[in-house]
């Protein structure tokens, strides 16, 4: 029998950690597979994808800058892409459908409630930002049935629309940052600040000494979000290196049917970085 195909397409696509982490699963729960990044160029997204299914390719990750355009050819999607209106996960179904999943928000709460100890429900939440990267973890944040998300972004209106397109799922809202007040249980950072070094213009107060704080981003050394949650006493600060494994896991279960085992592996990407 063939050996199954997987790829990862982006642009850029070097840096890609996609492949060892799918090597590294697969390798753990015995399944023979091969999994390769693969720059794909703009205006030849659609028609590369098209053609990696046709020729027999199993599954798909999608990054950067493509998620949106995943979204815009599946046939059937998934709640959770539904509402990102962007896909990371591609496969087809038993009817040869074209389906999308985005496994980010998924991966972040697993992160958050199995590696990292953490609990979401019935607590208040500040999100910041109201990019893609954020939007893509609405959904399975509010399935989490929080007591409430205030999600805050540089530009206001774009969390203003944002909370509005996610109020059908539960108790979300916008709030301008220089106007948020109280503390949260958590605060998530979903901007792409620190990939500049850059800190949102955050008020203080937000952070109690119970405060749990998340930069979806990861570094080697502690992000600038974190370093600030610490500073302002957050009782424990993470990043995002979790996540990326974690929504990894969740892809290759939907590909594979098998829950790959996630400790190991993200504890050797958190050597290797
Ligand atoms: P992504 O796909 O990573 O979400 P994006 O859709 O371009 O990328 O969104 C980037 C997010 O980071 C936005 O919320 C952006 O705020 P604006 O909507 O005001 O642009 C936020 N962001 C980027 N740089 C920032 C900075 N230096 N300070 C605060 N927010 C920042």
């Amino acid at each position: 029998m063939p050996i199954h195909q997987y790829r990862v397409f982006g642009n850029p696509i070097h840096q890609s950690k996609s492949p060892s982490i799918h090597k590294a699963f697969a390798h753990a729960t015995h399944q023979h597979l091969n999994y390769q990044a693969q720059l794909v160029l703009d205006d030849e997204f659609e028609r590369t994808v098209t053609a990696f299914f046709a020729s027999g390719g199993k599954g798909l990750n999608i990054t950067v800058p493509f998620k949106q355009r995943a979204f815009a050819m599946a046939q059937m999607l998934s709640p959770a892409a539904q509402k990102a209106e962007a896909a990371n996960t591609l496969y087809l179904n038993e009817q040869g459908q074209l389906v999308a999943e985005n496994t980010d928000g998924m991966g972040l709460v697993r992160d958050i409630c199995s590696n990292l100890g953490g609990e979401l429900t019935a607590k208040r939440i500040l999100v910041i930002g109201a990019g893609g990267a954020v939007r893509g973890i609405l959904q399975p944040l509010l399935a989490q049935q929080p007591l409430a998300i205030v999600v805050a972004n540089r530009t206001h209106s774009k969390a203003e629309q944002l909370a509005e397109s996610f109020t059908d799922l539960g108790n979300i809202s916008a709030c301008p940052m220089a106007q948020l007040q109280g503390s949260f249980d958590w605060i998530i950072n979903g901007t792409s600040a620190s990939l500049a070094g850059d800190l949102p213009a955050l008020p203080g107060g937000l952070i109690n000494p119970s405060t749990r704080c998340y930069d979806m981003m990861y570094s080697a050394d502690t992000t600038v979000f974190n370093a600030w949650a610490i500073e302002q006493g957050a009782e424990q600060a993470d990043d995002g290196l979790g996540m990326l494994v974690e929504q990894a896991a969740q892809s290759f279960r939907l590909w594979r049917g098998v829950l790959p085992p996630t400790a190991e592996v993200l504890q050797a990407l958190r050597r290797s970085i």
